[in-house]
């Protein structure tokens, strides 16, 4: 019988964290999702909360800065998908440590979802969150742990979001006489759909 390794999803609501709890889940595997309990019954959150139950994933209390509660949750599963934001992406050597202490995991997918940061010329404000994603992968890397890096290149989606949103929340922000284009004008990007990104996450596990 095929038997699917166990799942906790760190920032499974967030943009993409949301896709990932739902793939992980509907291809069978037993679903755990770090929620904040503050957050839980956050009305904002109530929609998101109630699909993730109606998918039968399994909450378990704990915060990224809580270091036992990372370690309980991690406790309870084989691999760890982190999905946290850009403004956490260096918190994750708490994860690590969890991880460290755990013992039992067989595989790390830290918060990547983007390009391959070892290869990437980014520049700012990318070029830092890029700089700390390599910190991670060689903190990952230095400690022995399994891991998978998830180069996705765009969120299709979100591009979506921010393009709709553009005359309002960043108009203040925007450039008003003058627009650089990087390179000629030309270079080519890619955007992928959320759903496919975590349906590829989720098969990257494999069992
Ligand atoms: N390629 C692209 O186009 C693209 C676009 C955006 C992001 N990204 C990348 O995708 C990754 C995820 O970003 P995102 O935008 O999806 O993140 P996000 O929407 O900001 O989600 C952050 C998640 O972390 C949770 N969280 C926040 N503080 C926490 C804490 N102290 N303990 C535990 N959980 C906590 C949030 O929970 P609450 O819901 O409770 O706040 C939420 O689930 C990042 O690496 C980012 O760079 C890529």
């Amino acid at each position: 019988m095929d038997v699917k390794s166990k799942i906790l999803i760190i920032g499974g609501t967030g943009n993409i964290g949301k896709y990932l709890v739902e793939a992980s889940a509907k291809a069978g595997h037993p679903t755990f999702a770090l929620v904040r309990e503050s957050k839980i019954s956050d009305s904002k959150r109530a929609a998101i909360i109630e699909s993730f139950k109606s998918l039968g994933v399994i909450f378990l209390h704990g915060d990224l800065h809580n270091h036992q509660q990372l370690v309980n949750a991690i406790n309870q599963v084989e691999i760890v998908i982190s999905a946290v934001g850009g403004d956490l992406v260096a918190h994750q050597v708490k994860i690590i440590a969890a991880i460290k202490e755990a013992g039992n995991i067989k595989r790390f997918l830290p918060s990547e979802f983007g390009v391959d940061v070892d290869r990437a010329h980014a520049v700012e404000p990318a070029a830092s969150l890029s700089r700390t994603k390599v910190e991670i992968r060689r903190a990952i890397e230095a400690e022995g742990i399994p891991y998978t890096y998830l180069v996705s290149n765009g969120f299709a989606g979100y591009l979506i979001y921010i393009l709709n949103n553009f005359g309002d929340s960043f108009s203040a922000s925007l450039p008003r006489d003058k627009i650089v284009i990087l390179c000629d004008g030309n270079p080519k990007v890619v955007f992928t759909k959320e759903e496919d990104i975590a349906a590829y996450t989720i098969k990257a596990v494999k069992r």
